[in-house]
C-alpha cells in the first residue's frame, strides 16, 4: 500500500481525500512537479524545488515550505514507501478550499500532496513518432500549473491521429515544445532547443541535456525553431523527467533524417544515462 502526503499527515492513499471545493478542482488553481527517481535516488531534487518555489510564486500563492522542508519531505515518503526502484514524486501545491469565486482570500491554507508512483518502464531505442499541432494553450507556459486540458487534448490528439507519442507544438510558426515535454533538433551536428520564455517549461531534463552537450563539446543553441527548420531536421528528440530522452523519428508520417535515431542523440543519451548513475546526483 503507498503511503502519501496531505497536508502534513503521511497516510496510506486510499484514506487521502480532499474537499470538493478544492480549488485545485474547481479552478485548476495550482502548480505541480514531476521528479524522477532512479534506483530509488530522488534526481536532481533542488531544481525540482527550485522550479516548484518559482511556479507558486508565479502564481502568488504563498506557503511556508522552504527547501529544506520539502527535501526532507520527499526523502521521508520515499523512506515510508521503501522505494528502491525507479519512479516518480509528484506534488501537487493547490490554493486550497474556499466557496467557489473567481478571487481568492489571502487567508487561504494551500493543499499539499505528495505521493511516488512507479515510472512505466520504457524504451525508446527505436525511436518514436510525433504529431505537428497549432499551441493552443496559454502564454504562461514556463508556470507548471494543473491546469493542463491543452495538453490532455494534445497528447490524445497525437495518439488518435496515428498512434503518435507526442504533438509537438508551434505558435506563430515558431516550435514551442510538446505536450509534455520538451523539444530539441540537430542539424549539421550543431543542436538547436527554443529558449526558455513564457512559451514553454524550463524542463529540468532540458537543462541538463545543454549542459551535458556543452560540456562535451557539442554546440548547443538555445533559439527559436520555425516549423520548415524542424521539418528539415537531421535530428529531433524530445526530453522530460519520464521519457528522458526520446528520439522522435517520424513527424505527421514524414520521417526525420533517415527515419532511425541518430549519432547525437545516441552519445547524448549515453552521457545521460552514465550522469543518472554518479553518486551525488
Ligand atoms: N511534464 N514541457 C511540458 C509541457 C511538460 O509537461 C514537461 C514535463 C516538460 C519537461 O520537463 P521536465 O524535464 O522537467 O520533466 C516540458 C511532466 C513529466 C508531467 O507533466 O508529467
Amino acid at each position: 500500500m503507498s503511503i502519501v502526503y496531505l497536508n502534513g499527515d503521511f497516510i496510506p492513499l486510499e484514506e487521502a481525500k480532499i474537499s470538493v471545493l478544492d480549488r485545485g478542482f474547481t479552478f485548476g488553481d495550482g502548480v505541480y512537479e514531476m521528479i524522477p527517481v532512479f534506483s530509488g535516488k530522488v534526481f536532481r531534487l533542488p531544481e525540482h524545488v527550485k522550479r516548484l518555489q518559482a511556479s507558486l510564486a508565479a502564481i502568488s500563492l504563498s506557503l511556508d515550505y522552504d527547501n529544506e522542508k520539502w527535501h526532507s519531505l520527499v526523502n521521508e515518503l520515499s523512506g515510508l514507501n521503501n522505494i528502491k526502484e525507479d519512479s516518480a514524486v509528484y506534488i501537487q501545491v493547490t490554493r486550497g478550499t474556499g466557496e467557489r469565486n473567481h478571487l481568492y482570500q489571502a487567508d487561504f491554507t494551500p493543499t499539499v500532496f505528495i505521493m511516488f508512483r512507479p515510472l512505466p518502464a520504457t524504451n525508446f531505442a527505436a525511436g518514436v513518432s510525433a504529431v505537428l499541432h497549432e499551441d493552443i494553450r496559454w502564454k504562461y507556459c514556463h508556470i507548471k500549473a494543473v491546469t493542463l486540458l491543452p495538453n490532455v487534448l494534445l497528447k490524445h490528439y497525437a495518439k488518435e491521429k496515428d498512434g503518435s507519442h507526442e504533438a509537438i507544438l508551434s505558435r506563430d510558426g515558431y516550435i514551442t515544445e510538446g505536450a509534455a515535454s520538451n523539444v530539441f533538433m540537430v542539424r549539421n551536428n550543431t543542436v538547436i532547443t527554443p529558449p526558455k520564455d513564457g512559451r514553454l517549461l524550463p524542463g529540468i531534463t532540458r537543462d541538463l541535456i545543454v549542459e551535458l552537450l556543452r560540456e562535451s563539446g557539442y554546440e548547443c543553441r538555445e533559439v527559436q525553431i520555425t516549423e520548415a527548420e524542424l521539418s528539415g531536421a537531421d535530428e529531433i528528440w524530445i526530453t522530460s523527467a519520464t521519457v528522458g530522452i526520446a528520439p522522435i523519428v517520424k513527424i505527421d508520417g514524414k520521417q526525420v533524417g533517415n527515419g532511425k535515431p541518430g549519432p547525437v542523440w545516441r552519445a547524448v543519451n549515453g552521457l545521460y544515462q552514465a550522469f543518472k548513475t554518479l553518486p551525488g546526483e
